[in-house]
């Protein structure tokens, strides 16, 4: 008899709650499934896109006999990162000319914030991070392990579906002195509210005020308005006062290149040996985590922003996307008023981004999973990009459903 496994006591954990929300709607047989959990955009056809200009890189890539398969350094391919934080932080920001930014490749957004919570954890006086409520469900794991302390502020106003800025405000003012905030940059998720640029200002002259340390998260550039500069004028602002921030970057949604993992982790300080030191401290954080981050999807990047064509191309592909989405938010919002659906359905018009936060509660959610076989998050955040001319009259049907018996 074979004596019982080791690993006998280990319980069943649950799923995630964005990921596991795929793997029920691969689960399911209907022909009319449809998922609007997890953000990845999809073709009018409902298939995955991915960009002609990313194709021509890697056929570049691909013909150029000289490249090889060796290690990158540590911190990734060096031209990926220079051109990162010019794409972040704009072409002629000061802090870049001055070499007080340092910017390491990391395995995309996620891997960003995980390298930037350690490095905080291990070099930062402050072990406060305040998040959004609500925010990206993974940010409060993310900066736990790293061994931060995890608090919220108040950021969305369920009765307005818009912002909570009074409470935002009040939440960051009483926060202690020298705490680290999350900021998404752009196209909060999971709300789609982002503050106005004078908010903007407003939350940054509060947080300069009383040393808050602010770290972006920017998972959307480009992907909420539909120009990569409006997108990161938030981050600019704050990297213009001369004070330092922390960002990390995704290329995940706005290039297409969810599965390469490609995405890079700055700090900007206030001064180039500062930098330095704080880059050095970087690769023994990552060293022990993966050692150095693989080539592939940095070099599609690095061959993309280096070339003005290229560069221009992803700009028209990326715009297409955006607009796609905004196109998906209007037909959505006009089906449901066509329907008479009872509610105020204008915040699907309102918000941007990838998604819309609907207000349908979690009865409501299962209700449409288990009747329609539309697959969302509980907390009833629907992925636009997911949706098309095709299904949007099937989620209407559900929706009002939903709205009218649960
Ligand atoms: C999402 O929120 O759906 C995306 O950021 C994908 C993910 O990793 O959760």
């Amino acid at each position: 008899m074979s004596t019982p496994s080791v690993f006998a006591n280990v319980v069943q954990a649950p799923e995630d709650s964005i990921l596991g929300v795929t793997v029920a709607y691969n689960k399911d047989s209907s022909p009319i499934k449809l998922n609007l959990g997890v953000g990845a955009y999809r073709t009018e056809e409902g298939k995955p896109l991915v960009l002609n200009v990313v194709r021509r890189a890697e056929q570049m890539l691909v013909n150029d006999q000289s490249r090889v398969k060796e290690y990158l350094p540590i911190i990734g391919l060096a031209d990926f990162n220079k051109l990162s934080a010019k794409l972040i932080f704009g072409a002629d920001s000061p802090a870049i000319q001055e070499n007080r930014v340092t910017t390491v490749q990391c395995l995309s957004g996620t891997g960003s914030l995980r390298v930037g919570a350690e490095f905080l954890a291990r070099h930062y006086h402050e072990k406060a991070i305040y998040i959004p409520q609500p925010t990206w469900g993974n940010h409060p794991k993310v900066f736990s392990i790293a061994g931060l302390s995890v608090k919220s502020y108040r950021y969305y106003d369920p009765t307005t579906r818009g912002l909570d800025f009074q409470g935002l405000l009040e939440d960051l003012g009483s926060a202690p002195s020298g705490a680290i905030v999350l900021l998404h940059a752009c196209a909060h998720n999971p709300t789609g509210v982002d503050p106005t640029l004078e908010q903007w200002d407003q939350i940054r002259q509060l947080m300069r005020s009383k040393g808050l340390l602010p770290f972006f998260d920017s998972a959307y550039q480009g992907f909420a308005s539909g120009s990569l500069d409006a997108d990161a004028q938030p981050i600019r602002m704050f990297v213009a006062d001369g004070g330092e921030c922390l960002a990390a970057q995704s290329y995940a949604k706005n290039m297409g290149l969810y599965g390469e993992r490609v995405g890079a982790f700055s700090i900007v300080c206030k001064a180039a040996d500062v930098a330095s030191r704080v880059e050095s401290q970087l690769k023994l954080v990552i060293r022990p985590m993966y050692s150095n981050p693989p080539i592939h999807g940095a070099s599609i990047v690095a061959t993309i922003l280096k070339d003005r064509d290229m560069y221009n191309e992803w700009t028209v592909e990326l715009k297409a996307m955006a607009d796609r989405i905004i196109n998906m938010r209007q037909q959505l919002f006009d089906a449901l008023k066509a329907k008479g659906t009872p509610g105020d359905w204008s915040h699907i018009i309102k918000q941007i981004g990838m998604f819309t936060f609907t207000g349908l509660n979690t009865n409501q959610v299962a209700f449409m999973t288990k009747e329609y076989h539309i697959y969302m998050t509980s907390d009833g955040r629907i992925s636009m990009a997911g949706l098309s001319s095709r299904t949007i009259p099937h989620l209407a049907d559900a929706i009002h459903a939903a709205t009218s018996v649960a």
